[in-house]
């Protein structure tokens, strides 16, 4: 097989064979496809597309291509959760504490932030002493144990995909929608969950700034996952604005602990306890989505979810004070606020320009591995639909370098518009799809 008749096959329209696409990914890491091949070939797939069946053997060749995580000997329904990128998102650290109360295991490898997004992992890293390190069988142990771990994204895990994904990122091929459902599930998959629920992010701070692109790739990723063996769920939510009203490190994990005591921000704790419910669903905590939501609204209310997330902190290092004193984590040696300059409404609240300040403040990086500010951030006063005075603050800054204020301000002022006359409050849940199929493997 030639690496080139594969790319000519594909710019011409026709369906690869599962052969041809297990030669491809296994070239990429032998070496016997050239970069610049793999590149066309990236570029074939992103005007041709590929076909389900093609799109569920790219997956499973990059998930084959590393290690894969094997949690049979953690005991019951294992579930997972992926977002793909937001703006203030910290429900992992809500969802996996909460599901975990209810009985039911959470294994779970979390990203960094990249860009104008996040990542759970520096957000817990603002916890003193936490450590999202650990040898595969305390993992295990830990799971089985307190119901609950989550850790850093082992390197291994499907590097077929990091090289190609490297490729991606500059020859303007990322927006295609079976390369991106195969790079995330390839990484997904190859974590080891028995069912995945998907958080299929849509809007400004999104990839997906479309919902019916956001559905598509939804679809795509349910209908590849089942394919593979596992049980998918997804639900299509909004990026437009920030979730919650923090955006950082420290803050976000702040955030995440006011949800856990049942004084989260309405929007934020909405989408947690719709996500868990589907987790619940999957796991047969309970027989309908109704049921589960009620079991999840409960463990927020009694504590227990709270009392899981203290649990998980101390099992893996960090200081379970943290729920009772979040002041112990890193704090901004400066702040400033940005005010509306008119009275009214605000219209607009842009996540990728809020998401992109609370990075140029240090919150996050623009290149894998660069060091991040755990204190600094973004706290929104004023989101869409809320009224704000002239003068009033509409924003705060936080960072622990003040020559960093004059790079985010103009973003971030940039990020609100503020109108005349009412603005409907916008929905979290976009489309609830209810796309929920069992394996069929
Ligand atoms: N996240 C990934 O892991 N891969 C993509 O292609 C897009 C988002």
């Amino acid at each position: 097989m030639r690496a080139v008749d594969l790319i000519i096959k594909k710019r011409d329209g026709h369906e690869l064979t599962s052969e041809e696409i297990r030669f491809f990914v296994r070239g990429l890491l032998s070496g016997e496809v050239a970069d610049y091949q793999a590149s066309a070939m990236c570029m074939a797939i992103f005007f041709r597309g590929l076909t389900f069946a093609e799109t569920r053997e790219l997956t499973r060749e990059m998930m084959c291509s590393g290690d894969t995580v094997d949690l049979s000997a953690v005991r019951g329904f294992k579930v997972d959760k992926h977002s793909t990128g937001g703006v203030g998102d910290k429900t992992t650290l809500v969802l996996a504490p909460l599901v975990a109360s209810l009985g039911v295991p959470v294994a779970k490898m979390s990203g960094r932030a990249l860009g104008h997004t996040g990542g759970t992992i520096d957000k817990l890293e603002s916890i003193p002493g936490f450590d999202p390190v650990m040898p595969r069988e305390r993992f295990i142990d830990s799971v089985n144990r307190i119901g609950i771990a989550v850790i850093g994204q082992s390197q291994e895990l499907a590097p077929a995909d990091k090289v190609l994904y490297a490729l991606r990122d500059v020859t303007g091929t990322v927006e295609s929608i079976p390369l991106i459902a195969s790079s995330i599930l390839s990484k997904k998959l190859a974590g080891g969950a028995d069912g995945i629920v998907l958080d299929v992010k849509c809007g400004s701070g999104a990839f997906m700034r479309e919902l019916d692109q956001a559905r598509l790739l939804a679809e795509t990723m349910v209908c590849i996952g089942n394919g593979l063996g596992r049980k998918m769920d997804a639900m299509i939510t909004a990026m437009d604005q920030p979730l919650g009203r923090a955006v950082g490190n420290s803050v976000e994990v702040d955030e995440a602990i006011s949800t856990l005591k049942n004084e989260g921000p309405g929007d934020l704790s909405h989408l947690c306890v719709q996500l868990a419910a589907r987790m619940l669903l999957m796991s047969g905590a309970a027989g309908t989505l109704d049921e589960c939501a009620l079991l999840a609204e409960r463990s927020l209310a009694s504590g227990a979810a709270l009392e899981k997330f203290r649990e998980f902190v101390e099992n893996q290092g960090g200081d379970p004070t943290v729920c009772d004193t979040p002041g112990i984590m890193p704090r901004a040696a400066c702040e400033e606020v940005i005010v509306s300059h008119r009275a009214g409404t605000v219209s607009r609240c842009d996540a990728f320009l809020v998401g992109r300040a609370a990075m140029l403040l240090g919150a996050g990086r623009l290149k894998k591995d660069e060091p991040i500010d755990h204190s600094a951030g973004v706290i929104v006063y004023k989101k869409i639909g809320e009224s704000v005075e002239s003068g009033e603050p509409i924003a705060k800054m936080l960072t622990s370098e003040p020559r960093r204020l004059g790079d985010a301000r103009p973003v971030l002022e940039n990020a609100f518009a503020v109108t005349d006359g009412p603005v409907a409050v916008p929905p979290v849940v976009l489309d609830p799809l209810r796309i929920f199929c069992s394996s069929q493997e």
